[in-house]
């Protein structure tokens, strides 16, 4: 017999064998697999002491089930509950962010996340590969990107705020990059977890370790500039010759090959203007597209960038500076600055991600600064914060709220500077805002608080390092 739950993600100290538990009898009973009778975001779970049988309404939903199977069974000492399931999530796209650009994160810890992902639920796991700090995906045709722009020499240690006099830096040189093998491999891991893996380049702006690997593509072609080693947003964005567009066109149809799924995130956040008022190649670049605003250019990338994507059947995910320009109606736009982008985003008909910095930016403090590992200055975001956040903006119309995909949780790693660290500013937070997205009954903090509780020993079972409970 073949082995239908052996893709849950189930912890070493667990063992499903043949479609048994080792310790017990064979189960007599045993049925998994798509029921077209159901709706498709819709699965349902009985376990009884005879066996299992999951059914679901599409290969996601059948996914969904096998991780709540999963979560069932891990930190279990050989007895599992007889339970009767019938669930769908809230939202269908329950994201995490990973930045593993500022910081990388070796493969091997990504599936981690990937497989504390699906014991929560969560579906969509959107990488950050690019920015000033780090490129970190082989691109064939540009080998400098990963022999320059993935390293930066030393490391701003603390905070910017004093100004470059008081700077210190690590004097250590870090880095690493993704083959393209190495990532295709990991979209198949996903895959099996019920996990899709959303791409992100970055671009116009938070370029900067691209135009240190080729001058060429920055605005000032004869400047060599390095690997960004501070935070903040570089004020080298992109050039606008043919050179630079034919760079974004290679690299989005490599991207495009590399992750089969339907979206490729293109950034779009803070990108500076400075350097395209100071061009003239910019400006007469401006005059031939008919065009009269510098920020304009930015939508012109934008909409290059959608392009090339839709001649490989995908859509394009943007931060939501890609509403100030025209955009594609089949764009998603991810909302992290003000919770009112959310409205206006889904007012003007998109599909929106909510992503909105000070309710799911789990780089931000989780308690008081004075106990807590240095992180990205900002409000401080507590467990409880995330658990009751409200996310949605309130009077939506039934049409606006269909419009709203899903909820993702950002990790920015300027403060991460390895597993450990990105494990514990996600967990437990991460388990708060998993529930949101999927969007169980209301509950009070103090109910969620003691499933928590409840809850931990499974992080504990996968070996995730999280912050303790108050
Ligand atoms: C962002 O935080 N710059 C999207």
């Amino acid at each position: 017999m073949t082995d239908p739950l052996a893709l849950v993600p189930l912890p070493q100290s667990v063992i499903w064998s043949e479609g048994a538990w080792e310790t017990q009898d064979p189960w007599e009973e045993l049925s998994v697999g798509v029921n077209d009778e159901l709706d498709a975001a819709e699965y349902t779970l009985s376990i009884s002491p005879r066996g299992a049988n999951l059914a679901a309404g599409s290969e996601a939903a059948l996914a969904d089930g096998r991780n709540t199977f999963a979560q069932i069974v891990t930190g279990t000492n050989g007895s599992i509950p007889c339970v009767t399931i019938a669930d769908r999530p809230r939202y269908a796209w329950r994201g995490l962010h990973l930045d593993v650009a500022r910081h990388f994160l070796p493969i091997a810890e990504i599936e981690t996340f990937i497989d504390a992902m699906a014991l929560h639920r969560l579906n969509v796991l959107h990488l950050h590969l690019t920015d000033d700090q780090g490129w970190r995906i082989e691109i064939k045709g540009y080998p400098r990107l990963t022999e320059i722009g993935a390293w930066r020499e030393q490391t701003l240690v603390g905070s910017m705020d004093g100004g470059a006099e008081t700077w210190r830096f690590d004097g250590t040189r870090h880095g690493g990059y993704y083959t393209a093998q190495e990532l295709e491999g990991l979209v198949e891991y996903a895959r099996r977890r019920g996990v899709q893996i959303v791409p992100e380049i970055d671009l116009p702006g938070h370029m900067q370790a691209a135009i240190a690997s080729y001058p060429e593509l920055g605005n000032v072609p004869e400047q060599q500039i390095g690997v960004r080693e501070v935070w903040g947003i570089s004020d080298h964005v992109l050039g606008v010759s043919d050179v630079v567009f034919d760079f974004v066109r290679d690299v989005l149809t490599q991207v495009a090959a590399i992750f089969p799924g339907p979206y490729v995130h293109i950034g779009g956040d803070e990108c500076p203007r400075g350097e395209w008022e100071r061009s003239s190649a910019a400006r007469s670049r401006l005059n031939e597209w008919g065009l009269t605003r510098f920020s304009e250019i930015q939508g012109r990338f934008t909409r290059f960038a959608a392009e090339v994507l839709a001649e490989h059947g995908k859509r394009i995910v943007g931060w939501d500076e890609v509403l100030e320009t025209r955009l594609p109606d089949d764009t998603i736009v991810m909302n992290w600055r003000e919770a009112a982008g959310v409205k206006r985003s889904v007012r003007r008909g998109f599909r929106t991600i909510i992503s909105t910095h000070d309710q799911t930016y789990l780089n931000y403090y989780q308690a008081s600064p004075a106990h807590e590992p240095p992180a990205i200055p900002g409000p401080v975001l507590s467990v409880e914060d995330v658990y009751t956040a409200p996310l949605e903006p309130p009077s939506l119309t039934e049409e606006q709220r269909r419009l709203i995909l899903g909820v993702q949780a950002q990790l920015w790693s300027e403060y991460l500077p390895d597993a450990e660290s990105f494990q514990y500013m996600a967990f437990p937070r991460l388990c708060a805002l998993a529930e949101r997205a999927w969007g169980s009954p209301e509950q009070t903090w103090e109910q969620f608080e003691e499933r928590l509780r409840a809850h931990l020993p499974r992080l504990d079972a996968f070996g995730i390092r999280y912050r303790p409970l108050d």
